[in-house]
């Protein structure tokens, strides 16, 4: 069975984006998939660094995330836009995931084979759209397949409650929604190459 990694490029409490990716796991979950979501502040790694990779390796959060990887056919992922590109966190997650543990390891071993959702909320008017055409060409360069829909939330400190829900029905549902369309493509791709 399909299964997907979601997690979100910004670890700040509150994060919108935290909570545009936890209504699309809702999604997801609803048309049957197995959905892990992980906080990237439980995979610390410091700044990527070369000599530092040829000195001890991979950080053991790396490792570890790349495994999941491996582990899941799907990635859900929501980043803010910093200066119209995904947050450095996520950058650099990515980058550190992206190493090879191993001589005869494939290149971008944890990415091949993969599809991705992705996503951006911000509380400025573009909603972070801007970010999401560099985070798709960085997914592509990692061998990972966007599929073309994507969600994107402008203002996003008007368009919560309190509680976290949405104000907006509509909205709620087009989020579900691509949560759901990855879970579908997924399961076909999986059936048809597997
Ligand atoms: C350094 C910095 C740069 C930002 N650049 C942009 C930007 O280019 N476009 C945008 O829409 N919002 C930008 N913002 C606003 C963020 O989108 C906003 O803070 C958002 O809520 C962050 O996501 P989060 O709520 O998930 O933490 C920027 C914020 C910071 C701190």
């Amino acid at each position: 069975m399909a299964k997907i990694l979601a997690f979100s490029g910004s670890t700040r409490a509150g994060s919108f984006n935290q909570r545009l990716l936890d209504i699309a796991v809702a999604g997801a979950r609803e048309s049957g998939v197995e959905v892990t979501e992980i906080n990237l502040n439980d995979f610390p790694m410091p700044i990527y660094n070369q000599d530092l990779e040829f000195s001890e390796g991979l950080p053991e959060s790396a490792a570890e995330l790349k495994q999941l990887m491996l582990d899941h056919k799907g990635l859900l992922i929501a980043s803010p836009e910093y200066n119209g590109f995904p947050s450095a966190l996520l950058k650099n997650t990515l980058d550190w995931v992206s190493r090879p543990q191993a001589s005869h390891e494939p290149p971008l071993f944890a990415f091949r084979g993969k599809i991705a959702a992705v996503m951006a909320a911000s509380q400025d008017q573009g909603g972070g759209v801007q970010g999401l055409v560099s985070l798709r060409i960085l997914l592509q360069n990692l061998g990972v397949m966007v599929v073309p829909d994507q969600v994107t939330l402008a203002k996003a400190g008007d368009a919560f409650r309190e509680d976290g829900r949405l104000h907006n029905h509509d909205l709620k549902q087009i989020i579900e929604g691509l949560g759901s369309e990855l879970a579908d493509v997924l399961n076909k791709m999986i059936v048809r190459f597997d």
